[in-house]
């Protein structure tokens, strides 16, 4: 009985109620917050994560500014169903160099994670410019503007320094060399060495939307084909220890 005639104590002094309470809660938050300070990285280093090229990045972009994330979702969640239908549930390194993420959080169509070659460049030229006549049943906009809008990258060079602000490992031989990247990757002709070297050999070099010039569509298709193929997952597994 003595430790209630204690509690009885605090639970009927409103001033010593709130001191312990405030104890209890700052104990717990402590507890909960500290050890973030100590810890290196909270996510499970992966191989094969790379920044985004400038033109995909251009192309993310154009994601963000299209609303697509309305949308779209890009997480997919570690339950049967969804890893049966897309893949390997996204882990939360494949969003590490998203600033902002696009996980999103309405799926009025596919989650978009893994939608990377899953189609060809072709099909999504036709389904951005009419997704009725790939999938009649779809309630997608049309973007066809976007294969005639051009784009000269010359911008990108800029969103990739912000980046480098907040930490994706862009270095300053790839800022400088964004715009050549940029017009190298949609262009099979080019010299693109230079590209593979910074960001590897995975890297989508093609004429995306089989038209002249770098247009909108490009970039975005660019950026779509990327999506989720940078992680190797023959070789990983999952540590359980952390
Ligand atoms: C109004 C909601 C809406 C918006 C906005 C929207 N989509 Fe969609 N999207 C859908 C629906 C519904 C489908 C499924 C039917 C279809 O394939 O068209 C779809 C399908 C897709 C697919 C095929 C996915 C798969 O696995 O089959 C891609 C790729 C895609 N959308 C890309 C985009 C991009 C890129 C944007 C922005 C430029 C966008 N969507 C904007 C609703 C939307």
């Amino acid at each position: 009985m003595a430790i209630l005639d204690k509690h009885k104590i605090l639970e009927t002094n409103a001033t010593l109620l709130l001191i312990f309470s405030f104890l209890v809660v700052t104990i717990g938050g402590i507890v909960q917050i500290a050890p973030l300070f100590w810890l290196e990285n909270t996510i499970e280093k992966v191989e094969g994560m790379r920044p985004y090229t400038p033109l995909e990045m251009a192309g993310r972009e154009i994601y963000i500014r299209e609303g697509c994330y309305v949308c779209h979702s890009q997480m997919i969640r570690p339950m049967r169903d969804e890893v049966e239908r897309y893949g390997h549930y996204s882990l939360a390194a494949e969003s590490m160099y998203d600033h902002p993420f696009q996980w999103g959080s309405k799926r009025t169509g596919p989650d978009l994670a893994r939608v990377g070659g899953r189609y060809s460049d072709d099909w999504h030229v036709d389904h951005m410019r009419d997704p009725q006549s790939v999938v009649p049943e779809s309630v997608m906009p049309k973007y066809g503007y976007l294969e005639r809008t051009m784009i000269d990258g010359k911008y990108i060079g800029d969103i990739m320094a912000t980046n480098a602000i907040v930490g994706v490992p862009y270095t300053d031989e790839m800022i400088e060399a964004a715009q050549a990247d940029f017009a190298a990757q949609a262009d099979p002709d080019s010299d693109y060495d230079g590209l593979l070297e910074r960001y590897g050999d995975k890297v989508n070099v093609r004429n995306f939307d089989g038209q002249p010039g770098v247009s909108e569509a490009d970039a975005l298709i660019a950026y779509l084909q990327m999506l989720g193929t940078l992680v190797d997952f023959s070789t990983f597994t999952p540590d359980a220890s952390r």
